[in-house]
């Protein structure tokens, strides 16, 4: 017989977190309105949405355009196993949520680098099977695809959706972002999705973005990439462009009566492998 595997381990503590140092999911989740942040979190996100009051309104458009993606790939698409990848703090429409609304039986990985987002998630998926929280990093896909959680909940040899909302702009072009797309999706089978939103340079005001990502990354250490659609474009070459293509979240199979903003910020796009 073999060993059985530890899912539960490494167990994650909460020692290394720094209240200090501002995070993007935190930021993030501040922007949402959530309450999984810290003041120095508070004070960089409401810094930023001063210089560019149309950030927070994109992100909570980013969320809506997940739920719509999630809800498309189960009802109508009819996938069942997803991999969410820089899902970020719980945070109202989770993948599970959507996803299982539409079919119970659907089997949800997420994957955090920050742990205050996996650890929320933990405690929200305690009691739910098929459903889990990785803490690793996007950047070393072997290791997220080879985690025993993820082994044990996802059936690569099954279509899976792979998503990838608001994180690769966070990957600058040293990280070879459009690299981990590909080692993502050539783990999948024909069949298989892949979701992504990304940010998009600011063609009314670029100098104030510019001047947010420089603020954003002195004080989280992190990079923003906003990436023109032409170079998204290349990461889907070998994918199946589902419609409406590569657009702006806001016209991608948008509710009725939603206009699309005049400066969205935020692209996105639903492809299939073949
Ligand atoms: C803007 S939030 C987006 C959350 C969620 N995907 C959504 O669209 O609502 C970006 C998330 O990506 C995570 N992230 C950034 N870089 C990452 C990396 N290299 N590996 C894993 N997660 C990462 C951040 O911690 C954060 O939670």
């Amino acid at each position: 017989m073999t060993d059985p595997v530890d899912l539960a381990s490494p167990a994650l503590t909460l020692s290394d977190i720094d209240p200090n140092k501002p995070s993007p999911a935190r930021i993030y989740d501040f922007w949402l309105g959530g309450s999984q942040n810290f003041a120095a979190d508070r004070e960089v996100g409401q810094r930023i949405a001063e210089a560019m009051p149309h950030l927070p309104i994109a992100a909570r458009a980013n969320r809506a355009f997940l739920s719509r993606v999630v809800h498309h790939l189960v009802a109508d698409l009819g996938i069942t196993q997803l991999l969410d990848l820089g899902s970020g703090v719980p945070a109202a429409g989770n993948v599970h949520e959507v996803a299982r609304a539409h079919n119970p039986e659907a089997n949800v990985i997420y994957v955090d680098v920050d742990s205050v987002a996996i650890a929320h998630a933990r405690s929200l998926l305690e009691d739910l099977p098929g459903c889990e929280a990785i803490l690793a990093d996007v950047r070393s896909p072997a290791t997220v695809l080879g985690h025993p959680l993820l082994q044990a909940t996802l059936d690569l040899k099954q279509p899976v959706a792979v998503l990838m909302f608001a994180v690769l702009h966070f990957v600058p072009d040293e990280g070879a972002p459009e690299e981990i797309v590909r080692d993502f999706m050539q783990a999948t089978v024909s069949g298989s999705y892949l979701a992504i939103s990304h940010g998009v340079p600011d063609v009314h005001d670029p100098g104030t973005q510019q001047d947010a990502a420089d603020s954003y990354a002195a004080r989280t250490g992190i990079p923003f990439v906003a990436r023109t659609p032409e170079q998204l474009s290349t990461w889907f070459t070998d994918l199946e462009l589902m419609p409406p293509g590569l657009v702006s979240i806001d016209e991608w199979m948008p509710e009725p009566l939603v206009e699309p903003r005049e400066n969205p910020l935020i692209y996105g796009a639903l492809a299939r492998k073949s």
